[in-house]
């Protein structure tokens, strides 16, 4: 890592800082229990199986969620977060791996279709020995500079809204491919525009915003043109000075090539889910009944391939390496 870099002081950092503490019991509530078990399988699936990263950068790593699955399947791995609060719990975290990579890496499975996701995780972690682990490095930078010399890392983690979060995201992203090797990959998660869950605001926002705490002039301006272009609103409720940018799939995708990042495979999280409206699902005490038509949606939402609008927009991409621009220069001539 450069030295002398000047810890970030932002909004987002002010906000997480505070929520530190209790960050962890997201993974309680069905809607994060759903997003984050989804997202560390296809992050288990499309990178970790076929790739096998050695080295991985997690930015914006909070308490780590992700950098602890990573160092779980044996990579070396460097998480950086604005808010030193969350790196705090991280390191403690850290402090209890690999001895307890499994309980830290298992949802609570006060929800039925978790259970799956857990089963999964300890067959696949239990099989190795504490000493063939790395624990995760966690350190408070900024996603806008990275403290890293270009082309450090295989792969680069960036999952929970980052991007979003970061009103300069092109220059995130132009970091993160800075630092990635050729041929490195990056798995990306950030705040979809279009998706069910905007009705439900639209309609909430008509009758007065309290269900989602948005403004009617805000709601309207998620549906204006340009369709495929970023919209930024405020942070529903809490701190009225953070801004939260919601991406199109198209928009996000060409925001990726621009820096020489190309995509190889994308998904959609929270797109048949969202028929019920979300505040319903952000709690511990949701009722029976909606439990179980959240357990038959997302049941269905992993098995229809379709890039249907949702939530959330993972991708997967990848640098160009040495080998690509060889091929690519042959097929010009
Ligand atoms: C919703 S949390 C996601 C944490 C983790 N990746 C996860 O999936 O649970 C968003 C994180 O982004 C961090 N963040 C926001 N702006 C940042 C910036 N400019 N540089 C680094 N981290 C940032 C916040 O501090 C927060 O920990």
């Amino acid at each position: 890592m450069r030295e002398n870099v000047e810890p970030p002081s932002t909004e987002a950092a002010a906000f997480f800082d505070e929520m530190a503490d209790k960050y962890d019991e997201i993974w309680e509530l069905p809607w994060y229990a759903w997003l984050f078990a989804r997202l560390h399988t296809l992050i288990f699936q499309n990178i970790i199986r076929p790739y096998a990263p050695q080295t991985v950068l997690d930015v914006g790593c909070g308490t780590g969620f992700q950098s602890f699955l990573y160092a779980a399947f044996r990579a070396r791995v460097v998480g950086i977060d604005a808010s030193p609060q969350m790196v705090r719990i991280a390191q403690e975290k850290a402090a209890q791996f690999p001895a307890e990579r499994g309980r830290l890496l298992t949802i609570p499975a006060l929800f039925p279709f978790i259970r799956p996701y857990n089963r999964w995780i300890q067959e696949h972690i239990d099989s190795g020995r504490p000493e063939e682990y790395f624990s995760p490095v966690f350190a408070v930078a900024d996603a806008r500079r990275l403290p890293f010399l270009d082309e450090t890392f295989d792969h680069v983690n960036c999952c929970g809204s980052i991007l979003s979060l970061v009103p300069e995201y092109p220059l995130v992203l132009a970091e993160i491919a800075r630092v990635l090797k050729p041929g490195g990959t990056l798995f990306l998660e950030a705040e979809g525009r279009w998706n069910g869950d905007l009705l439900w605001t639209l309609a909430d926002a008509l009758a007065g915003g309290r269900q989602y705490g948005m403004p009617w002039e805000q709601a309207r301006a998620m549906v204006r043109p340009s369709f495929s272009a970023p919209v930024t609103v405020d942070y529903p409720f809490e701190h009225a000075s953070l801004r939260l940018t919601l991406f199109t799939r198209r928009g996000l995708w060409r925001d990726l090539q621009r820096v020489g990042l190309k995509v190889l495979r994308n998904w959609t999280i929270h797109s048949l889910t969202n028929v019920i409206p979300s505040p319903l699902l952000h709690r511990k005490d949701v009722p029976g009944g909606i439990l179980w038509l959240f357990r038959v949606l997302a049941w269905a939402e992993k098995r229809i391939p379709l890039p249907l609008p949702g939530c959330s927009l993972a991708f997967v991409a990848q640098k160009a390496s040495a080998l690509d621009e060889g091929n690519s220069g042959k097929a010009s001539q």
